[in-house]
């Protein structure tokens, strides 16, 4: 998978290099371009933002360098859009996804960054102050695929942040990155429930005990008890979970 990010701040993304997605990036799984928006910038003061029409707080990131920006990875054409990246199992031929992290966008879940991993090319555009001039997006949404996407309703500075925790998230969902596929299946949100508790050696600690059918080894039981042990926590954290689960019941 191919994934560009433009930011006004290319260090943060950094720590790509580090742990599973960092070996993904050496092992070529996983191409990454971190792009500064201000490169895109023509005046002195390399500004990427302004003062919004109509008045209000904050800045709005001005149009033009984004359109510089993305042109320069997209292709200034819409045909060109669709360039040529690298293989994916699976992957979409649609072209490029074009993601900008928003609070106003839909809400990312374990399905979205599935669906996402099956990608060939993301594109995420990291707004800062009070968001990006609305026509970047109207813009690039009728050259291609556009979408706001948001971490959870809160409100972060910027898109970094979400960036970051998507790529994450979407990037260990790619065949090879996680060295055990088995340990992907067994999680949280997978099956529309909480994981499991876990537990290692020693089977006593601080006078806490590991429970008992966990040391049986019998297989059916310690499968059973972890399904209720699902099901328990779902209830008692996220019932929203379980809910959702009865209306949408996977086939
Ligand atoms: N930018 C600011 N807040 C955000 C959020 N909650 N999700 C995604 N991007 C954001």
């Amino acid at each position: 998978m191919r994934i560009d990010i433009v930011t006004i701040f290319p260090e943060f993304f950094d720590v790509l290099d580090l742990s599973l997605l960092g070996k993904a990036r050496q092992s070529g799984l996983i191409e990454l371009g971190v792009h500064n928006l201000r490169d895109h910038t023509h005046d002195r003061h390399h500004s990427v933002d302004d003062t919004p029409y109509g008045g209000g707080a904050g800045m709005v990131m001005k149009p033009e360098p984004w359109g510089a920006a993305l042109d320069a990875i997209l292709g200034a054409s819409p045909e060109a859009a669709l360039t040529e990246t690298p293989a994916t199992v699976n992957a979409s031929d649609d072209g490029p996804i074009l993601i900008f992290p928003s609070p106003a966008g839909d809400q990312f879940t374990q399905a979205m960054a599935r669906e996402l991993s099956l990608e060939r090319h993301l594109v995420f555009g990291c707004g800062r102050y009070e968001g990006i001039d609305q026509r970047v997006v109207d813009h690039y949404s009728q050259r291609g695929r556009v979408r706001l996407v948001s971490l959870g309703d809160y409100v972060l500075n910027g898109g970094e942040v979400a960036v970051m925790a998507m790529i994450e998230a979407i990037g260990r969902l790619i065949p090879g990155v996680v060295g055990n596929p088995e340990s992907l299946v067994e999680e949280s949100h997978e099956d529309g429930l909480l994981e499991y508790p876990s537990y290692t050696k020693p089977s006593s600690w601080r006078g806490l005990d590991v429970p008992p059918v966990l040391l049986s080894g019998n297989h059916g039981a310690i499968s059973t008890w972890r399904h209720e042990q699902q099901i328990e926590r779902t209830e008692r954290v996220r019932p929203d979970l379980l809910l959702r689960t009865i209306q949408q019941p996977t086939t």
